[in-house]
């Protein structure tokens, strides 16, 4: 069962230890309660997903306690960020742009950009700020379910899954925060929040509020959203039937906790068979894999139960297809 931990400074203490150490801890902001984790551990924020019973991964909110911070995970600032921040800072604004390579894969979806908000939650700034980390926090909820606005909400749905909760009692806004790329020119709203439109058109009189369009639609979502641009096949077992070839030796092989043989680059998800681990390494190693310029990419399937879940639902979506195996060749399945 969770801690209850109280917001006095005994209490941030602690939860800032249980987040250097790798824990789960939900935290009141002015929006929801948000369950938060190590942001530049990728293993901290898988177990994140774990606790949510998210069936895929989405990308995550990162949570610091001033612009200066979020400059460090952005590859840069640009002007309209810094009036925006300055403005709507600390507050319910989440602000997206092009990430640093500091920032896990698994924070973002394995998208090349970062969610960034300063929450405006005395209780949420002193435990990131005694952390000394920024904390990637989706809202504290199972999947599925009510964002909580209060703690007993955050104990009830998540109580036996995390470590512990910071009592910081009703969270004042209530709906979560809104949700902005700069990325894009103009700017979008992504998902509307706490930030009303209108004072944001102050900043931004173009801003478009029509939920995007093609290959920026809601993000993991997309059947081909994560597909690498070398070709990956998902392995099935059975005997080749006859088709297209390629040498083993041209390929490489994303394997969950054994390496094999014959493929010119193996990377392993988990030795020990952890899907949280495996969870946490899987977009850098299929990022490594497809940067390393090999003719196809065949996937071992990983066990479809905790993350491993949301590892088989990317790695469909990553897929062109299946293939088969013999002793020198990958055989795709048509
Ligand atoms: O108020 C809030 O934003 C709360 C508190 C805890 O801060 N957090 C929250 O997180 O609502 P979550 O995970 O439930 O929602 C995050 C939203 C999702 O709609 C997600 O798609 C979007 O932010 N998002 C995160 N990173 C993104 C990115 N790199 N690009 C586009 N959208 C992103
Ligand atoms: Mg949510």
């Amino acid at each position: 069962m969770a801690e209850v931990l109280g917001v006095d400074p005994a209490g941030i203490e602690r939860a800032a230890a249980i987040l250097r150490a790798g824990g789960l801890v939900a935290f009141p902001t002015e929006t929801v309660y948000g369950l938060g984790a190590n942001a530049l551990w990728a293993e901290a924020v898988a177990k994140v997903f774990a606790a949510k019973g998210r069936p895929s991964f989405d990308p995550v909110i990162v949570h610091v306690a001033d612009p200066g911070e979020a400059a460090k995970l952005w590859r840069e600032v640009p002007p309209l960020a810094q009036k925006l921040m300055e403005r709507f800072w600390p507050g319910p604004l989440t602000l997206v742009l092009p990430k640093q390579d500091v920032v896990p894969d698994i924070v973002t979806a394995g998208l090349p950009t970062v969610a960034v908000r300063m929450p405006a939650h005395p209780v949420a700034l002193a435990l990131i700020r005694e952390a000394g980390v920024p904390i990637a926090a989706p809202s504290a909820n199972r999947f599925g379910r009510l964002s909580p606005t209060h703690h007993e909400a955050v104990l009830e749905q998540l109580g036996e899954a995390i470590d512990a909760v910071l009592a910081g009692g009703a969270t004042p806004v209530g709906i979560e925060s809104t949700v902005v790329s700069l990325v894009e020119n103009p700017p979008r709203v992504l998902r509307p929040g706490g930030t009303p439109i209108e004072a944001l058109r102050e900043y931004i009189p173009d801003l478009r509020v029509e939920p995007p369009q093609g290959p920026s639609a809601s993000p993991g979502t997309l059947p081909r959203h994560y597909r690498p641009s070398t070709p990956l096949f998902l392995w099935e077992r059975g005997a080749p039937a006859g088709g297209e070839a390629l040498e083993r030796s041209r390929c490489g092989f994303l394997a969950f906790q054994q390496a094999w043989e014959g493929f010119a680059q193996v990377e392993v998800l988990s030795a020990r068979g952890d899907l949280v681990e495996a969870a946490a390494r899987f977009f850098a190693l299929l990022r490594k894999l497809d940067r390393a310029g090999l003719a196809a990419i065949v996937a071992e399937p990983v066990p479809e139960r905790g993350l491993g879940l949301a590892i088989m639902d990317r790695l469909r979506r990553a897929s062109s297809g299946r293939a088969r195996l013999d002793e020198t060749r990958v055989w795709i399945v048509r």
